[in-house]
């Protein structure tokens, strides 16, 4: 299983006071000395947090897969068609959100994304789609071209410990199991951290976890480097 580390916070950490520091470039560059093998950012309309410079520079400077994050927009699809990152995971976006709530509902925009997404993966990205651990999401997500999905892991994690937990943790086992029969390539994030992410491995070929919030945060104590790490070891 590989780990992309989502810098997003690190942002949010430097934006706080309207200056450089903390330094999101250098972030990722410790990421990724510390063994992640990519790095991930989320460039969001209002660009709350991750800006347009932080990605070309991270793109053209650092020797790493750039995992993009973006809403299914035009703005994003020029953006990403300039930059050609290593891969594009298309997620819903609201304004109001706090953070990405929920999976692409792509039942329902099927024709527009499979449109969308066409120049991106005839650009060579790698493109996938966030969506829910759920049977019709799945099965759509095969047919629109792409090669990867990421499961939204943000119900399993809020359910880890409680009576809910093997619910949702079967939901995302045979949604990874579907994926994989359907030849997609799996990856898996949101909410994970250093407990819950444990139980990944019994999901069969999950191909890279996406992780931000609790590395940062653990990032705060034991500094970047050691909390890339201790996740690197675990998962
Ligand atoms: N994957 C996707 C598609 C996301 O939107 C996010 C949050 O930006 C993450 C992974 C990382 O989530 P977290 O910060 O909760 O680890």
């Amino acid at each position: 299983m590989l780990l992309g580390v989502n810098i997003d916070h690190v942002a949010t950490l430097r934006n706080a006071r309207g200056g450089i520091e903390p330094d999101v470039f250098n972030a990722a560059k410790i990421c990724i000395n510390a063994g992640a093998n990519g790095i991930t950012t989320h460039l969001r309309e209002d660009r709350r947090h991750i800006k347009d410079n932080d990605v070309i520079k991270i793109k053209n400077e650092l020797d790493c897969k750039l995992n993009l994050e973006m809403a299914a927009t035009d703005e994003m699809q020029a953006i990403a068609l300039k930059l050609l990152p290593h891969a594009c995971c298309i997620v819903p976006e609201r304004r109001q959100e706090l953070t990405t709530e929920g999976g692409l509902n792509i039942f329902s925009q099927k024709e527009y994304l499979k449109e969308y997404v066409k120049p991106l993966l005839d650009n060579g990205i790698n493109v996938s789609l966030f969506i829910d651990a759920d049977k019709k999401q799945v099965e759509t997500a095969a047919e629109l071209g792409v090669k990867f999905i990421e499961l939204h892991t943000g119900p399993y994690s809020n359910a880890f410990g409680s009576s809910n937990e093997e619910v949702e943790f079967t939901r995302l086992k045979n949604a990874a199991e579907l994926g994989r029969s359907l030849g997609l390539n799996i990856n898996a994030g949101h909410g994970l951290n250093y407990d819950n992410v444990k139980r990944m491995h019994e999901i069969d070929g999950i191909y890279e976890l996406n992780i931000g919030h609790s590395i940062i945060s653990k990032a705060v104590f034991i500094g970047l480097d050691n909390a890339v790490k201790e996740m690197i070891k675990l998962i």
